[in-house]
């Protein structure tokens, strides 16, 4: 399930305004998707002119980009805090929940962004709406997946197996699971759902944002709206 809407030079502003505020030697969790990969473009010019940080990543792609643009990288076991991290999200609401996991890493990036002591999430206005509404994607461990779709349909969610784009077969995460993208229809309790989400047995984790992040950076055709 890929996300688009925005327009790139609205992710751009996003991105690199969210970069702006890293300080230095500020410990920086690096989200997954192409609004977030504005950020690490823009920390990686930034650590180019000198500012001293070091990156912990949120899936295998961040890492690859983050390698690629120069950001020095730990794993999350190897930092004792992490100052700030910067996401994307595939919808926010008005209360700065989320619904995120479009690029299947929700369940590292759900780790990482708690962790950090601020989580900015950087998004486009297509994200934003007065209540979540998308589907929720849940990481289900590969033999509790058809358990975990009549625990989904009995919340009255409605689940479809992610496929992969390119080739036959699911989408596998770097965890090595499934996801399963949960069509609730409006959600009007997110917080309730997350919790009755995270009891299923067999979901490693679902995409629900609940009380995560202190700021959202919309970038816009003219600059960018910060929400707190
Ligand atoms: C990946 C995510 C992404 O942050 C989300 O899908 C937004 O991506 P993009 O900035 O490309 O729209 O949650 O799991």
């Amino acid at each position: 399930m890929k996300t688009t809407g925005g327009t790139d030079d609205q992710k751009r502003r996003a991105g690199e305004r969210a970069a702006e505020a890293v300080d230095d030697g500020d410990v920086v969790g690096l989200g997954t998707g192409s609004t977030a990969a504005y950020a690490i473009r823009a920390l990686g010019r930034a650590v180019d002119d000198g500012l001293d940080v070091v990156g912990v990543p949120t899936s295998f792609d961040s890492r690859q980009l983050a390698r690629e643009v120069g950001v020095p990288l730990r794993a999350l076991d190897e930092v004792e805090r992490i100052d700030v991290a910067i996401d994307g999200a595939d919808q926010l609401d008005s209360r700065l929940d989320a619904i995120k996991g479009g690029g299947a890493a929700h369940a590292r990036e759900k780790v990482v962004d708690a962790a950090a002591e601020r989580f900015v999430v950087v998004a486009d206005p297509s994200k934003t709406a007065e209540t979540l509404s998308r589907s929720v994607p849940v990481e289900v461990l590969p033999d509790a997946r058809a358990a975990v779709e009549r625990d989904v349909d009995a919340l009255g969610g409605e689940p479809t197996l992610r496929r992969a784009e390119r080739k036959d077969g699911p989408v596998v995460t770097d965890n090595g699971n499934v996801v399963l993208d949960c069509d609730f229809g409006a959600i009007a309790e997110p917080a309730a759902l997350a919790a009755d989400l995270a009891a299923v047995p067999g979901v490693v984790e679902h995409g629900l944002f609940v009380g995560l992040a202190d700021a959202v950076y919309v970038g816009t055709d003219d600059g960018v709206e910060v929400r707190t």
